[in-house]
């Protein structure tokens, strides 16, 4: 399938960058990111980075994997959580790292066991990718990189049928797919 570019390596990072900037702004002493794998890991990691430009700030990172109950293209609305965090997470302030928000059905589950079953003290939620025209329940998102049209959007971590997640940059797919 082709991919045709949506946003090239500079401009995700210049992203980034304005992500890192109004992060910083809010947290000033330490930042507990939890990062959703697989999706999120690379711009986790770029995230970090521009943000240890800006400030010398100290960040922990908690690595969990969720993925949706069952297979096939469409959320079923069931998330489970693959591979937990083991560290207390109790009253810590925490700001999850997503890749993308789609139906929002995962990130919704995320923020809800963080706060009930880790008792964080708060979540906050910084994305990359927004897909607000596949909403089926509503979150709020306090850190929204970019608002991708409803197609099937690939790279830079992002993945179809666990291709294209090495992509450099972010595109779509040009054939129409039932999902992201
Ligand atoms: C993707 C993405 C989000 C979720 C968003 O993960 O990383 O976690 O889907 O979809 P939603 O808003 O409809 O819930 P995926 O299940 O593809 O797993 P992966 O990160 O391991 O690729």
């Amino acid at each position: 399938m082709r991919v045709r570019k949506l946003l090239d390596k500079e401009e995700i990072l210049s992203i980034i960058r304005r992500l890192a900037k109004n992060i910083v702004n809010y947290y000033n002493s330490e930042l507990n990111l939890v990062v959703v794998l697989e999706g999120a890991r690379r711009f986790a990691l770029d995230l970090v980075d521009e943000i240890l430009k800006i400030k010398s700030i100290k960040i922990n990172i908690f690595y969990i994997k969720l993925s949706s109950y069952g297979s096939g293209t469409s959320s079923s609305g069931k998330v489970i959580v693959e591979k937990d965090i083991k560290e207390n997470l109790e009253g810590k302030d925490l700001l999850i790292v997503e890749d993308i928000v789609d139906t929002g059905i995962t990130i919704n589950f995320l923020r809800s066991y963080l706060l009930n079953n880790k008792k964080a003290g708060s979540v906050r939620i910084c994305t990359l990718l927004d897909k607000p025209s596949r909403r089926k329940v509503n979150v709020e998102l306090d850190y929204v990189g970019y608002e991708v049209p409803n197609k099937f959007v690939v790279g830079y971590g992002v993945d179809f049928d666990g291709k294209y997640r090495e992509l450099d940059y972010i595109g779509f797919l040009e054939q129409n797919v039932d999902k992201k």
